[in-house]
């Protein structure tokens, strides 16, 4: 699935969309340069949840979490993880596939902790003359994810 957004709203209107069919155990890995977007994305996917403050990017903690109504939110950035290494010893895997919803950016830092059915989403800038334009790319691992890109492809179009 490949979407296009004008602006930082319609980013984060994807992330509300998607939000609302999530459930327990689901993971989405966030790709993207820096200021690609990731983040922004996040915002709108937590704002749907119920978490209404401005979030705060875990860039030193790695990993924030949020209680929503039913399910804990983890919002994990590794982009430190590349320079550093070490991630295989971090237990990160703890967050994934179990009893929250996980979205994580810069993801390939971590891949040995991948659970074996996720959300991977691609956000980049387009060399069009519009700077706020994004090509946001969506794809299944997995049937659980699967199914829900399904879902998101009939309530987005
Ligand atoms: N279509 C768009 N979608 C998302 N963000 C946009 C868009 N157009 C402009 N922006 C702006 O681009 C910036 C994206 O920053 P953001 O922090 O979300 O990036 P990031 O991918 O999380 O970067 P990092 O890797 O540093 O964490 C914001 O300032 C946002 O307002
Ligand atoms: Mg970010």
């Amino acid at each position: 699935m490949r979407i296009i957004t004008e602006n930082a709203e319609e980013t984060q209107k994807l992330g509300m969309a998607l939000a609302k069919l999530v459930t327990p155990g689901d993971t989405i890995l966030l790709n993207g340069d820096l200021g690609a977007g990731k983040t922004t994305f996040t915002q709108g996917f937590a704002r749907a949840l119920g978490i209404n403050r401005p979030l705060k990017s875990p860039t030193f903690t790695l990993v924030r979490e949020y209680q929503t109504t039913n399910f804990p939110l983890y919002h994990l950035d590794v982009y430190r993880l590349g320079e550093e290494g070490g991630a295989d010893e971090l237990g990160l895997e703890e967050y994934f596939g179990r009893d929250g919803v996980a979205i994580i950016e810069w993801p390939e830092f971590i891949k040995a902790a991948w659970p074996n059915d996720f959300l991977t989403i691609t956000i980049a800038r387009t060399s069009n003359h519009n700077e706020a334009e994004r090509v946001v790319t969506l794809d299944a691992t997995g049937q659980q994810s699967q199914a829900i890109l399904e879902k998101l492809e009939t309530i987005w179009n």
